[in-house]
This record gives structure tokens, C-alpha cells and sequence, in this order.
């Protein structure tokens, strides 16, 4: 069992609040990704889970016991790092079997688990080369190996793969969620990448100027941003943002006015809302498509056509200075200059009132039963 539990923690750096009170509960065998802009204070948080950095105020609990004053080596966690920090002087396997040394456990035993987890890892042939031998990803299976033969309860993970190139990225995404279902350990890693943190995580805690912004499933996340700040950060490219003032209030609908005069009704819950209020309205470029001649939307020319085989993101300028980013099919004939129509579905758009938060969506949205998703058939 590996239950992690933080409960208004902070930390000041002198006058400097670093994490402003963030309450957060990590379940047993749940992988969690910390997400958020730099500086945020994901590293931060993650430091003060391990021990390694001091908890100013607030709780931390790993399994209903309090941690705030237990040293890192008596927490049942491990750490790896983006520098992976092996010893260059050390074979693989002495590298793997460092901690193991330090806590007293026999040889024999060492060695038996250093080439369980090197079986596990692929680093069986590997065993006798120092580090400066290996390969990145190599080198980051052996950080990661040197965390797993502790057994630790609980593995944190500080952006692992950035210094790997795209290919072997992609490759260790995939090696990590096989090892975090067969070590069925509790995970909480930090990364810059959406894509790994969409893929990997069974909870997305986003997190904004050390606070903790939206927590939910990366889906939740996508489907429901619940304030501007998520709906802008989750999402590649980012959702289109666009001002807008309301015309009309319905007891299921709102329908806003954009810059472009065009009207969108858009099934959310007006609570306070009245005509001539400023909202913003999101939609994302892959909700958008382009609309045949006559059909109604947003009118605009195309500046640029970024074209990346599978899809082309198109950059269209409307009137009234808005941009939009739309998503079409790779080879859909489409030039810089030409003029296009951008039909805007209400029901895939959200909407935010002034003080940046999402109004209840009303109706079922398009998209709600992909969350819901029965799990394919494994044999
Ligand atoms: N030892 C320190 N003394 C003072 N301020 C610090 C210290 N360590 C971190 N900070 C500050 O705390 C804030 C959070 O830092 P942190 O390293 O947690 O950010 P991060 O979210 O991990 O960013 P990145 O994505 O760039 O790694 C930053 O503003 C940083 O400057
Ligand atoms: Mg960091």
C-alpha cells in the first residue's frame, strides 16, 4: 500500500511562498503527472514528497503516517532525476546495487535482485559497462533500475526522459506505463510534455504559480478545463481563446457575439450572466473544420498553413482582430491567402465568464462518453 496525502502544504524560500497551500491525495498504485509552467513549483512539491526538501507548513502523510519530519531514506520512496546521476566510476550492476550496499543487504541478494530488475529493463548484457559505455536511454534504464531494486512504495520522477531524443522518448513512455502496471507501484512524475503527461497519467494535477489549478483524469481535463488557465494549458496546440459579449441568455443556452459578429449559442448554464457581459470563448483548432460557400461561421484569410502530413494546422485571420487555429485533413487543398469559412458548433465550445471560469455545461457533450470508454478486449 502507497497512499500520499498532502494537506495544505506551503513552502517559503524566505520571503518567497514557492507552494501557496496545496492539498492533494495520491492513491495507491495511481500514477500521477504534475504538469504546469516553469517555476510553477512541480519540482518543488515532488522534493518535499522525497525529503529532500523541507515542508514549511501543512501535512504530508504516506499511508496515514506523518512524514514531514522523516528523513528521505526512511520514506520508501525513490527518485529519479532528468540528470540521471549514476557514478561514472562504477560498473552498471554496482551502480544498480549502490543502495542495496549501503543498507547492509548480502551479496548474494544484492546480486539477485540487481539482475531481476536488470531482466526487467533490458540492461541483462549490459551489467559490466560503466555509464559513460551507455547509451541515454540506457543510462535512464539504469537510473530508473537503480530506484526499482529498493522496492520503493512510492516512485517520483523529475522529467525522466527530457534528455532523450524524440524516438527513445516515445519508446521509455511506453517501457514506463509497462513497468508502472507490472510493479503495480504508486507513481507521481512530473513532466513538460503533454503527450506523456495525456498518455501516462491516471490523474493530471496542473498547477500554476504554487497553487494547484484543476485536478483530474487527462480526459476530464481535456473535455472539462474548469478555468481559463487549464483550458489554455492542456491541449496541443492550445485552444482558441476568443473575446466575446452575450446577446442572449437561455434557461439551457447562452449565445455570445465574437469580434466577428458572428453568433454561437453555446449549451451552458448562464448562473449570473446577462446580455452585454464580456465572456471568452474556447474552442479547440480540432473542433473546427472549414464550412462550405453560404454556410455560416467565421469569415477569414489564411496567413499561414503549417502542414504535418496527418493534419495542417491552418492560422486564419478574421475581422475584428481575431486569430483562429484550425485543424483540417493533411491534404486538404488549402493556400496562404485564401480566403475560408469557419463554421463555429456551439456544443463544442466552452465558455468563461470574466473571472476566467468555465460555465456549467448543460446537455450531454459530444464527446462525454469517450471518458467512459469500455477498456478493449485483451486476450
Ligand atoms: N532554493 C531555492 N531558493 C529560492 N527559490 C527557489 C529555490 N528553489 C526553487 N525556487 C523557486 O521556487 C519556484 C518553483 O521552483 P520549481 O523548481 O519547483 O519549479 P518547476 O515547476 O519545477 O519549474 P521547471 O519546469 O522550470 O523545472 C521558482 O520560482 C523557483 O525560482
Ligand atoms: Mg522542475
Amino acid at each position: 500500500m502507497a497512499n500520499v496525502s498532502l494537506r495544505e502544504v506551503r513552502k517559503d524560500y524566505g520571503s518567497f511562498e514557492a507552494i501557496k497551500g496545496v492539498s492533494l491525495d495520491v492513491r495507491d498504485r495511481e500514477f500521477v503527472v504534475f504538469v504546469g509552467p516553469s517555476g510553477c513549483g512541480k519540482s518543488t512539491l515532488l522534493r518535499m514528497i522525497a525529503g529532500l526538501e523541507s515542508i514549511t507548513g501543512g501535512d504530508l502523510e504516506i499511508d496515514g503516517r506523518r512524514m514531514n519530519e522523516v528523513g528521505p531514506a526512511d520514506r520508501g520512496l525513490a527518485m529519479v532525476f532528468q540528470s540521471y546521476a549514476l557514478y561514472p566510476h562504477m560498473s552498471v550492476a554496482d551502480n544498480m546495487a549502490f543502495s542495496l550496499r549501503l543498507a547492509g543487504v548480502p551479496a548474494a541478494e544484492r546480486e539477485r535482485k540487481v539482475r531481476e530488475v536488470a531482466g526487467i529493463l533490458q540492461l541483462g548484457p549490459l551489467l559490466h559497462r560503466k555509464p559513460g559505455e551507455l547509451s541515454g536511454g540506457q543510462r535512464q534504464r539504469v537510473a530508473i533500475g537503480r530506484a526499482i531494486v529498493r522496492q520503493p512504495k512510492v516512485f517520483l520522477f523529475d522529467e525522466p526522459l527530457s534528455n532523450l531524443d524524440a524516438a527513445l522518448r516515445v519508446r521509455m513512455r511506453i517501457e514506463l506505463a509497462k513497468l508502472h502496471e507490472s510493479l503495480a507501484a504508486t507513481m507521481i512524475y512530473v513532466t513538460h510534455d503533454q503527450v506523456e503527461a495525456m498518455t501516462m497519467a491516471d490523474k493530471i494535477v496542473v498547477l500554476q504559480g504554487g497553487v494547484i489549478e484543476q485536478v483530474g483524469s487527462p480526459l476530464d481535463l481535456y473535455h472539462h478545463p474548469r478555468n481559463l488557465f487549464v483550458a489554455g494549458f492542456i491541449g496541443s496546440p492550445t485552444m482558441n481563446l476568443l473575446p466575446a459579449s452575450v446577446t442572449a441568455v437561455g434557461p439551457a443556452t447562452v449565445t455570445v457575439r465574437l469580434a466577428t459578429g458572428t453568433e454561437v449559442a453555446v449549451p451552458v448554464l448562464a448562473g449570473p450572466l446577462r446580455p452585454g457581459d464580456a465572456v471568452t470563448l474556447g474552442v479547440r483548432p480540432e473542433h473546427l473544420n472549414l464550412g462550405a460557400d453560404g454556410a455560416s461561421g467565421v469569415a477569414g484569410e489564411v496567413l499561414v498553413a503549417e502542414r504535418l502530413g496527418g493534419a495542417t494546422y491552418l492560422h486564419v485571420r478574421a475581422g475584428g482582430g481575431t486569430m483562429l487555429v484550425v485543424q483540417v485533413d493533411g491534404d486538404t487543398p488549402v493556400h496562404v491567402h485564401d480566403r475560408v469559412l469557419v463554421p463555429v458548433d456551439g456544443h463544442r465550445c466552452h465558455l468563461f465568464g470574466a473571472d476566467g471560469l468555465a460555465l456549467e455545461r448543460t446537455g450531454r457533450h459530444p464527446l462525454a462518453d469517450v471518458t467512459r470508454a469500455p477498456r478493449p478486449l485483451t486476450h
